[in-house]
């Protein structure tokens, strides 16, 4: 999942190059590079870690022309460090790649022994050296073909070459890639985000095509050469300019925006005057699907499973869950009555992409639930319900997150009433309710003073559990994946009643466990639970809400209480504070928030 883009031009490339890498970041960062073409041949410059460090490289070089490609990257195959950095280039060529040539071995021993000689441990080096032996005998339209049809697996690629200024090549297979159409001047980019900055014209590969990107002309292939047409699409012309304003980090930004997004979210969905919820473009009949599946990976996942609990309590449908990445390779059975529902705040990642694939090619209804609408899942599926949150930019998700599950809650209930599952006084209520959540994330924020000092403690945790029940359960599994990630500590997240099954024998003294435990129905199941832990010395932060009567439970370590609200929003609330006990986890060790070890904000492989 790297970031790529190229620029055509008639002016200096790199300084555009590197501001476009800067927003590519979100996909890779732990190596960096760009190759330009000067007086006919090819420059690069690399480095192993962030932009920064390659922009004062570039400087250094003084690197020169009006033709070059960038990269981002995170690793796949070869450590991060400056020879596996992207571009790879032979004398003839160099190239940028996303994805994975899975028959790389292959190929690198069938050039080894044509006499080519490998510098990184990278898969990508391979097509540098395979464009390389077919320009010999072959025009460079065909050597693309050629190339194409050799390699295995996905790939996005941006490719240059020597002595010719005039021309670049993208080309796609699975990996996502775009272009952009600007004034005597064009584009390449692994997303339109990269591109906004300089044009809001853009196309899209679709798979198995390639381009031929001149200053003044794209020509689109299929990957058998033959030439085809492509829509220009127009995106929203507001490159909007998100920055940190007065805060140190995105995530933290990101946290205290959730009341404001909720807001607009609910904007786009709640009538407010009439009461109801509107889903203008659901193209099918509410009777026309017995069952639902919804499926994403990480974050998006734990949304797909507290939304699992919404639409078994509020309508008649058969639910299942599936991780995208299982998903696509079981042998799935699939049933016409069933709505499939893909959850991603990027769009674009390939596990949730390659699952919803599969449904069009069985096809199957697919809903997709983004943030980014012009991605390849929104633009795929049959119905698309953006998340309405704004670009999010740390790699831990958590606005997009309360985006996720507040749209499949909006979605959960208008199914409800249009099944008449439940009746317009209920339906109403539930609306009426939903307007209180953003006051209430609002409030919720402000519990923040205590997290600071707990978030200390969890820090330097040889491990930790987080625990609930019913919809505190997927809650809880979403608090110790931030932790995870965030501040790399050991966490898991259990049923509450799944700990004498076995993780019990993890208790030992001193050791934080978070309990997730609103007054809903398991509240009393859930206070025994947390006493076994607490009898076997764990350290306990219960995350309850507010309510008439004390918590009615003893020897608790520190205490947190959300608004009370409607139990089926309870899960919006008790997210925040494990939003905040991981940035404060995190911060105490002093690791980069914005940009954890070894992930990406957008996973565009396997
Ligand atoms: O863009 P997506 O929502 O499809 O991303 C899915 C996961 O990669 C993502 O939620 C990941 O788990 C986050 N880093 C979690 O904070």
């Amino acid at each position: 999942m790297c970031g790529i883009i190229g620029i055509i031009s008639t002016n200096e490339v790199s300084s555009r190059i590197v501001n476009s890498l800067k927003k590519l970041e979100y996909r890779g960062y732990d190596s960096a590079g760009i190759a330009t073409l000067v007086d006919g041949n090819i420059n690069e410059v690399k480095c192993e870690g962030r932009v920064d460090i390659l922009e004062k490289d570039i400087l250094k070089f003084n690197l020169k022309g009006d033709i070059g490609i960038g990269h981002v990257r995170w690793a796949t195959h070869g450590k991060p460090s400056k020879i596996n950095a992207h571009p790879h280039s032979s004398e003839q060529v160099s190239v940028v790649h996303n994805g994975i040539i899975e028959n790389s071995t292959i190929l690198k021993k069938f050039l080894e022994k044509k006499g080519y000689v490998f510098k990184s441990q990278t898969d990508t080096e391979v097509i540098a050296h395979l464009v390389t032996d077919y320009l010999k005998k072959n025009s460079l339209k065909n050597t693309i073909i050629k190339v194409l049809k050799k390699l295995h697996g996905s790939f996005a690629l941006g490719v240059i070459f020597k002595d010719r200024d005039d021309l670049m090549v993208g080309a796609r297979r699975g990996s996502p890639l775009a272009v952009g159409y600007g004034p005597n001047e064009n584009y390449l980019g692994s997303d339109s985000y990269a591109l906004k900055s300089m044009t809001n014209k853009i196309s899209y590969l679709e798979d198995g095509e390639f381009c031929i990107i001149k200053k003044d002309q794209i020509e689109f292939f299929e990957g058998n050469g033959v030439k085809i047409n492509k829509k220009v699409m127009n995106l929203s012309k507001e490159d909007i300019h998100y920055d940190k304003g007065d805060y140190k980090y995105f995530m933290e930004k990101e946290i205290d925006e959730q009341p404001s997004t909720i807001n607009d979210c609910i904007n786009e969905y709640v009538d407010r005057y009439n009461n109801q919820i509107n889903i203008y473009n659901f193209p099918w009949k509410i009777n026309s699907f017995q069952s639902i599946v919804l499926i994403g990976c990480g974050t998006a996942y734990h949304s797909c499973l507290v939304a699992k609990y919404w639409l078994e309590q509020n309508t008649n449908l058969d639910v299942s869950i599936d991780i995208a990445s299982e998903f696509r390779y079981r042998k799935v059975r699939f049933k016409k009555d069933c709505l499939y529902v893909f959850v991603s705040q990027s769009g674009e990642t390939a596990d949730t992409y390659a699952a919803l694939e599969l449904c069009k090619k069985n096809k199957m209804k697919t809903c997709a639930v983004v943030n980014v609408v012009e991605s390849s899942i929104a633009r795929d599926a049959d119905l698309v319900l953006p998340i309405y949150c704004g670009q999010e930019i740390g790699v831990a998700s958590t606005k997009a997150f309360l985006g996720q599950m507040l749209v499949l809650y909006i979605l959960s209930i208008k199914i409800s009433f249009d099944q008449k599952f439940i009746t317009k006084k209920d339906y109403q209520s539930k609306i009426k309710n939903l307007l209180s959540l953003s006051n209430s994330a609002k409030k919720t924020l402000k519990l923040d003073h205590k997290l600071l000092n707990i978030g200390k403690v969890f820090a330097h945790a040889k491990g930790c559990m987080f625990l609930g029940r019913g919809y505190s359960f997927p809650i809880a599994l979403e608090g110790a994946l931030k932790l995870k990630e965030l501040a790399y500590v050991h966490a898991e997240g259990y049923p509450a009643g799944e700990m004498k099954h076995g993780p019990l024998a993890l208790i030992e003294e001193g050791m934080p466990v978070v309990v997730i435990a609103p007054r809903d129905d398991h509240y009393k199941k859930t206070m025994s639970n947390m006493q076994e832990v607490i009898a076997r010395g764990a350290k306990v932060l219960l995350i309850t809400n507010k309510n008439k009567d004390e918590v009615v439970s003893e020897n608790i370590w520190e205490q947190i209480e959300v608004d009370k609200l409607n139990d089926e929003l309870i899960p919006f609330l008790v997210t925040i504070p494990l939003q905040k006990l991981a940035f404060y986890s995190a911060l105490e060790k002093g690791y980069d928030i914005d940009k954890p070890r070894n992930l990406a904000k957008s996973v565009t492989v396997e």
